[in-house]
């Protein structure tokens, strides 16, 4: 289940403090950064936790680590289907303001991809991100994805609708680890 790198571990969700940093990110307004969309229920983290531990068949949570055991951040992943039958992942990111900007979030990400293909037969990773958000769209291109296009207002934040950048890497695109 662990994947692991040089300076950074994917791990399952294992104890309080993992679920307290959810909980903070459902609370804080702006710690999640532009994907932030109002409060939502922190009572939601710990009966997800109970349920199945944040591993569900379709989607799931993987606590990002870096060395020392400091708790960075996490990765998650949902499913999707094209066409009825061509299943895909939908990967999504957050790390805590202390750890961003340190190289962490891309390889975070290229690890996850690694860690999907690995253990899923899906062809496709995809992951949507915000214009303006150049952390993200960088990261994503160094996690070997490339941008696909632009989905028109896709999503509704702060008082307006706005577009989307959609990113996908496939099985056969080299990873950049
Ligand atoms: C987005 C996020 C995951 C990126 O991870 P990160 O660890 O901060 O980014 P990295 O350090 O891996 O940087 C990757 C690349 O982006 C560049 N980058 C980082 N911050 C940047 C900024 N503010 N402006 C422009 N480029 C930036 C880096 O320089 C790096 O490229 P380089 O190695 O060629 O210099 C992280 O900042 C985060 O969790 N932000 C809040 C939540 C969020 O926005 N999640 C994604 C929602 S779609």
């Amino acid at each position: 289940m662990v994947v692991t790198d040089i300076a950074i571990r994917l791990r399952p969700v294992s104890d309080e403090d993992d679920l307290d940093m959810f909980r903070r990110f459902c609370v804080e307004p702006g710690l999640i950064g532009l994907d932030w969309r109002g409060f939502l229920d922190a009572q939601g983290v710990a009966k997800r936790y109970a349920e199945d531990g944040f591993l569900g068949e379709r989607d799931g949570r993987l606590v990002v680590e870096v060395a020392g055991s400091k708790r960075a951040g996490f990765v998650s992943f949902n499913e999707g289907l094209y066409a009825g039958r061509a299943p895909y992942w939908e990967i999504g990111i957050a790390l805590l303001p202390d750890f961003r900007g340190r190289g962490i979030g891309w390889r975070a990400q290229a690890m996850l991809c690694d860690y999907l293909f690995a253990h899923s037969p899906v062809q496709r990773i995809q992951a949507g991100t915000h214009e303006e958000n150049l952390p993200e769209r960088h990261s994503l291109v160094k996690a070997g994805f490339q941008l696909e296009g632009v989905i028109r207002a896709c999503e509704f934040r702060e008082g307006a609708w706005r577009n989307g950048y959609l990113y996908s890497r496939l099985r056969s695109d080299p990873s950049p680890r």
